[in-house]
Parts: structure tokens; sequence; C-alpha cells
């Protein structure tokens, strides 16, 4: 396993994938496992209806309690997959050195970027940060109270935890947009269609890139994944 990371890395790539730019994207490859695709889509729907409905009021509110928890699993569930998941999933494919990605805004701002097989050296540090920063949110979610409602964690809260969450929220809805910037300006530079890669799975890449289908990961990893996801939920669930 940890031979076959050598090899994808851009790191490693990213001198040989130098003369890449420009290149067509003749080749499809299978990048992004299903988990990973329904983990993706499903996070956007959840967080779309914690930001809705945290407007609520009365008892309608109770959709943001309910889909902020389930949030908490889709993080649980994300951090699992990033150490058993397949290989573009793991977060060591996409966690980089300050010397990478470097490198990498060089040339994405001399609009050259080389092609990445998984996530791009920025993107993979935005994937980071936007599960830290949910993190972040659902942990003061919970430590929040309203009207009756106490969250799960309100005891250990200090002081009043309603605006720190809705700050981080804030911070959230910015790294949100820089991300959705980010994926169509990186199409544009490099000519990929990455949300399209995100719904099938499938990149369309040179032919001159060292790239592999991913593997089939079996039942057992997505399983045991979505156990401690449900886990996570089930704790937190009031
Ligand atoms: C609530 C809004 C969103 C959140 C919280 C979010 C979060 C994330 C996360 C956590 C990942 C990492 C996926 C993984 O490796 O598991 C990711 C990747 C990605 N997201 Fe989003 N996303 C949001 C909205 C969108 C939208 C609206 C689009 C498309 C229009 C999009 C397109 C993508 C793409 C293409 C990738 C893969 C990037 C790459 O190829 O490196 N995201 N997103
Ligand atoms: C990504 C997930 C979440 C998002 C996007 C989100 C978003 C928000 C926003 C925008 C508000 C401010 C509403 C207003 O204008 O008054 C809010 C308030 C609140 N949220 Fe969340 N939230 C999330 C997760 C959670 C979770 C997991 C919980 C608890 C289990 C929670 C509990 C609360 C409470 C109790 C308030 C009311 C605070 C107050 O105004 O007094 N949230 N949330």
């Amino acid at each position: 396993m940890k031979k076959t990371n050598k090899i994808i890395k851009p790191s490693v790539n990213m001198a040989a994938n130098r003369a890449q730019h420009g290149a067509k994207p003749d080749r499809s490859v299978r990048v992004w496992d299903l988990p990973t695709r329904i983990f993706h889509w499903a996070l956007v729907l959840m967080v779309a209806i914690a930001w809705i409905s945290a407007e609520a009021d009365g008892s309608a509110f109770v959709i943001h309690i309910y889909s902020g928890t389930m949030i908490v699993g889709f993080v649980m569930f994300r951090l699992v997959w990033g150490i058993i998941g397949s290989r573009h999933a793991l977060f060591v494919d996409f966690v980089f050195s300050w010397k990478t990605v470097k490198d990498y805004s060089a040339r994405l701002l001399s609009f050259r970027p080389p092609h990445s097989v998984g996530h791009n050296p920025l993107g993979g540090w935005m994937v980071v940060g936007l599960l830290a920063v949910l993190m972040l949110v659902v942990l003061t979610g919970m430590m929040s109270s309203e009207d009756g409602y106490h969250g799960p964690l309100s005891h250990i809260g200090f002081g009043d935890m309603d605006d720190v969450h809705e700050g981080i929220v804030n911070f959230l809805g910015l790294l949100i947009f820089v991300h959705i910037v980010g994926v169509f300006a990186h199409g544009v530079v490099s000519r990929e269609n990455l949300p399209r890669a995100m719904v099938t799975g499938i990149k369309k890449l040179p032919a001159s890139i060292a790239a592999n289908d991913i593997r089939t990961v079996g039942i057992i990893r997505p399983i045991i994944a979505l156990a401690i996801g449900f886990a996570a939920v089930w704790l937190f669930w009031s």
C-alpha cells in the first residue's frame, strides 16, 4: 500500500508532470470510490438543510438539530475513510508538505498547474480545512442552547456558545465559497471537470500521466466506517 501511494503522490509526479499541462485529457481513470462520492453529496445536502433550518422557529428547529447531528456522523465516517478507504480517499494521498503546496501554487499562478490524479496539493488542504471547521461547527452547535433545547455538550460550553457557533458557521461559509470557486477555477485552467468526477468517480486525464484505476475496496471497510459514523450520531442524538 505504501509503495502504491508513493507512485501517485504529486510531490513525485510534480516534476514528471511538468510538461503535462496543456496535454489533451483523453483517458478515463476511476479515481473516487462510491463511499467518497456519496459522502460528498450527502454532506452538501445536509449542510444546506442545517443552514436553512437554523432560522426555523419553534418545533421546526428540531430539523436543525437532526441535520447537524447527522453531519457529526458524516465527518466521523470521512475521518475513518481517510485511513481505510481507497487510494485517493486516504489522507496520506492528499496531505502534502508546504514545499509541494508552494510549488503547486506557483505553477497555478502561472496558469500551468500539473494534473493531479486525486486531490491537488491546495485542494487537499482545503479538504482538511473543511473537515476541521465542520467539526468545530458541530461541536459548538452541541454546546449551544436555544429556547428550552440544550445541546448534548451544553454543560461543557464556556459562556455563550451560540455566538461562537454562528461565528464559526460564517467562517465555514467562507471556506465553502473558496472551495467552490477553487473547483471551477481549477477546471478552467486545467480543462478538467472536477464536479463531474465527484459524481461519476471518473477523471479524464492525459494518457502521459501515470495513473491507474483505484482498486475496489470491498464491503467490510465501508461497513466499518459507516458503523463508526452511526455510532457517533447515536451518541449525540437527543
Ligand atoms: C456545503 C458545501 C460543500 C462542502 C461542505 C464540501 C466539502 C467537500 C469535501 C469535504 C471534499 C473532500 C471530498 C473527499 O475527499 O471526501 C470536497 C471535494 C470536492 N467538492 Fe465539495 N463541498 C461542498 C460543495 C461543493 C459543490 C457545490 C461542488 C460542485 C459544484 C463541489 C465540488 C467538489 C469537488 C469537485 C471535489 C473534489 C475536488 C478535487 O478533485 O480535488 N463541492 N468537498
Ligand atoms: C454544519 C452544521 C451546522 C450549521 C451549518 C449550523 C448553522 C447555524 C446557524 C447559521 C445558526 C444561527 C441561527 C440564527 O440566526 O439564530 C445556528 C444556531 C444554532 N445551532 Fe447550528 N449549525 C450546525 C450544526 C449544529 C449542531 C450539530 C447543533 C446541535 C446539535 C446546532 C445547534 C444550534 C443551536 C442550539 C443554535 C441556536 C443558537 C441561538 O441562536 O441561540 N447546530 N446554527
